[in-house]
């Protein structure tokens, strides 16, 4: 089979390390995937700045418009909503299968990419775009595709998580420990969106979706961050048999509507939550995320690893990478949101 063509839009944090990946892993995901992937461009917004060397300069190009049209895998990490989408749209249109780890677009925006991607007949796949290197993604939309979900309940913004670890294990503030989060490549590039729960809301309506096979946006998601805690609520919790930990929660629920009849959905929130030390959810440490899944059939799974930082995540990217590729070598493809809309998604506010 001929080389397939791979095209990096976003050269940050996360775009290096899914590089560096394809760069020395090369010659074993060639025979994974069954074909040669070769690496076609980097798309940056400055072509000049500092970078790792593992990035080969001639690769990097600032006309990502027209990188998309020569590729037929697109990996988009450069995050936010713009460029991101109109570049995932036009990969998709050329007929590129896409990998994209954009959690605040897929959030904002999944049902008009997965559409589109239904429509040209590609693959999209985004197991890195919640809770970086652990597999979930594909767990709740894959394997549990058979069941019926009933609640998720999950850790999954590693930066909070090692706030809150920092706040109660060493006593530092919430903006030290930001720094420190910071510092080790598990924030946002604007940790507000950690902090207050954004980042957690976006996965969280991510994971909604594909759980209860609807079409969850992260408006629709009630959300409190940890910005209003202190140390002092901190070791309270601990004094008194409970971690403090920032939750992501969706599940069935009803609420009445303006005839006074029950609506059945699904409802989905952000917000600190006091965990019992006992709980499993209660030992994840730093910037680790968990995630627990309850299924009528299947009961109860947990999803634990590493959620955040630029290798984890690349991780994810690159499974993803393989898939799509293998796909386009063997023929077929993988599952289809666009097909789906089973619940109603229940006004967030109405918990
Ligand atoms: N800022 C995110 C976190 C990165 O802290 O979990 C992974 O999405």
């Amino acid at each position: 089979h001929p080389p397939l063509r791979v095209a990096v839009l976003g050269c940050g944090v996360v775009g290096t390390q899914v590089v560096r990946l394809l760069t020395t892993q090369a010659s074993d995901l060639a025979s994974r995937v069954g074909a040669p992937l070769e690496l076609v461009g980097v798309a940056v917004r400055d072509a000049d700045a500092e970078r790792d060397p593992v990035v080969d300069r001639a690769l990097l190009t600032t006309d990502a418009e027209s990188l998309v049209e020569r590729a037929d895998v697109v990996v988009e990490v450069m995050g936010g909503l713009e460029p991101a989408r109109g570049l995932l749209l036009r990969a998709i249109a050329a007929g590129a299968s896409v990998v994209t780890a954009n959690k605040a677009l897929l959030a904002q925006d999944g049902p008009t990419l997965y559409a589109a991607a239904d429509e040209a007949g590609v693959d999209i796949y985004f197991e890195a775009a919640v809770a970086g290197a652990i597999p979930i993604v594909r767990p709740v939309r894959e394997s549990l595709a058979g069941d019926r979900v009933t609640r998720v309940l999950g850790i999954v913004n590693g930066t909070t998580n090692y706030v809150l670890d920092k706040m109660a294990s060493e006593g530092l503030d919430l903006d030290q420990a930001v720094k420190e989060a910071q510092a080790l490549g598990y924030a946002e590039a604007d940790p507000t969106a950690d902090v207050e729960g954004y980042d957690a809301a976006a996965k969280a309506a991510i994971l909604a979706s594909l759980a209860f096979h609807t079409r969850v946006s992260i408006d629709d998601v009630s959300r409190e961050g940890i910005t209003s805690l202190t140390a002092d609520d901190v070791l309270w919790a601990q004094r008194t048999g409970h971690v403090l930990k920032l939750l992501a929660i969706a599940e069935r629920g009803s609420v009445e509507d303006a005839d006074g009849a029950r609506v059945e959905g699904v409802q989905v929130r952000v917000h600190p939550a006091l965990v019992p030390a006992g709980h499993p959810l209660a030992s994840v440490r730093g910037a680790f995320n968990a995630v627990f899944v309850e299924a009528e059939a299947a009961g109860e799974l947990m999803f634990y690893g590493r959620g955040a930082g630029g290798e984890p995540t690349a991780s994810a990217v690159l499974g993803d990478v393989v898939s799509v590729a293998r796909h386009r070598v063997l023929g077929g493809k993988g599952p289809v949101e666009s097909r789906y809309a089973e619940l109603p998604v229940l006004p967030a506010t109405a918990a």
